[in-house]
């Protein structure tokens, strides 16, 4: 083995830079020269790619988006470009190919797995934790605490100004990031992909809340059914006369910063352990997370299925309203 390529893929995530990190490190400890693809598979199409070393990724363990950059590349859905990224590998020597993303990268590293002669290996990198095979993805533990940092922030106008937010997170297909910060930020209510909202009820809950407290936060993921937070205001609004609903988006600020020690910590693992499952002659799995432990799941089922989060917490939420 000489040549490992390793790529970034779909959205950036806070801790990509650490299993970057830990794969080129990885690989120069056991004498192969890494291979950084730019942009992608983008990169990988057009040829761009370098050699790595250990000054490339000095100083990036704490830092967050990706150095190697990334796309979303429709066109690897071709074939034909599919080929012309193979032989762009083939013509370098490359021998194996480490894709760090979420479920798009996994379906071009599913397909590539099966056209390419060289071992793939994927690592979950994502904010949405919506891949199967894995209890974290990496990057969801540090956006789901810039959330919670900026509920706290949002509460205190909340409280201050009696009003009710409606506040928008990420994930457009998954409820985790929505689910979980409504637990840890006390929210009063949320809305997730997962359930078939019930706006009456919703209507209810922030007129019993409001009777003593004068305040919610209603945490809303940007995929739930009503359409996103201010479309959800439009319909409520009528129904909650005199209550000042207030949107916020909160966006891509989900997305960057630091990565929180876990992320770093689960990167590094999951980076040299990519390294070690291509020495060992594997190929075409992923690398997943289960408790403490590293475990693998074939690309293909990675793909076809989807991690969903725990419905027992919506239940919980409720436990955690006060009644007045
Ligand atoms: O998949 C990660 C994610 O951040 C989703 O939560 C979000 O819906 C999407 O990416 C946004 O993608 P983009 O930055 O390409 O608009």
């Amino acid at each position: 083995m000489n040549k490992i390529a390793l790529l970034t893929s779909g959205g950036d995530s806070p801790g990509m830079n650490a299993a970057v990190r830990a794969i080129v490190k990885t690989c120069l400890f056991h004498n192969i020269v890494p291979i950084g693809i730019r942009d992608g598979y983008k990169g990988m199409v057009e040829g761009e790619m370098y050699e790595m070393k250990y000054s490339d990724v000095d100083n990036i363990i704490h830092t967050g988006g990706t150095i190697l950059g990334s796309s979303r590349c429709l066109e690897f859905k071709n074939k034909e470009t599919r080929i012309t990224a193979i032989n762009n590998l083939n013509q370098i020597g490359v021998e194996g190919l480490i894709v760090i993303g979420g479920d798009g990268t996994f379906t071009g590293a599913s397909i590539l797995s099966d056209e390419m002669g060289i071992p793939v290996i994927g690592i979950p990198g994502t904010i949405d934790n919506d891949i199967y095979g894995t209890d974290h993805t990496i990057g969801y533990d540090t956006a789901l605490n810039t959330v919670i940092d900026a509920v706290d922030k949002i509460r205190d106008t909340a409280s201050s100004h009696h009003r009710i937010f409606f506040i928008e997170v990420m994930g457009r297909h998954a409820g985790f990031i929505a689910l979980n910060a409504a637990v840890a930020s006390g929210a009063e209510s949320v809305l997730i992909p997962e359930e078939i909202p019930d706006l009456n009820e919703l209507v209810a809950q922030i007129q019993s809340q409001n009777k003593g407290k004068r305040s919610s936060i209603i945490i809303v993921a940007e995929g739930e059914q009503e359409g996103g937070s201010i479309e959800l205001i439009n319909k409520v609004a009528p129904m909650l006369e005199g209550y000042d609903l207030r949107p916020t988006v909160l966006g891509h600020i989900q997305r960057g910063g630091s990565p929180s020690a876990f992320d770093r910590i689960l990167a590094t693992r999951m980076g040299s352990y990519a390294v070690d499952l291509i020495l060992e002659g594997q190929k075409g799995i992923m690398i997943g997370s289960d408790g403490d432990k590293l475990i693998t799941t074939s690309l293909e089922t990675a793909v076809k299925l989807h991690n969903t989060p725990d419905l027992e917490r919506l239940r919980l939420l409720k436990k955690m309203l006060t009644r007045y």
